[in-house]
């Protein structure tokens, strides 16, 4: 991901230097435990996850709170929770939470499996999500910006 990444801002760097009259660069995809602050995340509703991220105004540290539905980043693969897009695992895992171990952030859910018998189920969230410019992401989809978390 690390050297996905350099990769990534060098072929940025690139096309930048060669159009030079964009004014904007483009944002990086970065790791979500890096740079969602722990405070502030939680789970509501077993799979909206709110957080606040950091943007790419450096100069004064700026961060925005974002939430994403987490229906598009995760799945329930025969009683366990898997990195899918558009997985929609909240219409059959239920009891969800979110945990910090290991300093990542954990999501764990009761699952079902494919005779119907329910059993707890952990995905390591940071494998999945990142931030993009104070915006949580998975997959194609980023979630939304907001200056304060909804009260
Ligand atoms: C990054 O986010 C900031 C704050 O919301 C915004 O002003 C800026 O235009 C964004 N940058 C990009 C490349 O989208
Ligand atoms: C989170 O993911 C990033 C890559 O996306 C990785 O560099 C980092 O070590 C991970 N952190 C943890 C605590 O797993
Ligand atoms: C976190 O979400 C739960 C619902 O899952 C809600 O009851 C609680 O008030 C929320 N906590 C904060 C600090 O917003
Ligand atoms: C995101 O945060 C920046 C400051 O860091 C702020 O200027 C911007 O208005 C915020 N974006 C939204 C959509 O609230
Ligand atoms: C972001 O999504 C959450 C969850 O649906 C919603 O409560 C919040 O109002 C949204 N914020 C904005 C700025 O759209």
């Amino acid at each position: 991901m690390r050297f996905f990444t350099r990769t990534f801002v060098s072929a940025t760097l690139a096309v930048f230097a060669l159009t030079s009259v964009r004014s904007e660069e483009a944002a990086e995809i970065q790791s979500f435990v890096d740079y969602c602050a722990y405070r502030g995340v939680n789970l509501t509703g077993d799979h909206w996850l709110e957080a606040s991220c950091r943007n790419d105004m450096t100069a004064i540290f700026g961060y925005n709170y974002s939430w994403i539905d987490l229906n598009y980043c995760v799945g329930n693969n025969g009683g366990q929770l898997i990195a899918y897009e558009n997985g929609i695992y909240s219409a059959s895992c239920t009891n969800c939470g979110i945990d910090f171990e290991m300093k990542t952030l954990m999501l764990s859910c009761r699952c079902p499996d494919l005779d119907e018998r329910e059993a707890a189920s952990a995905l390591d969230l940071n494998t999945t999500i990142y931030n993009y410019n104070g915006s949580i992401g998975c997959f194609n989809q980023l979630g939304n910006k907001t200056w304060r978390r909804a009260p």
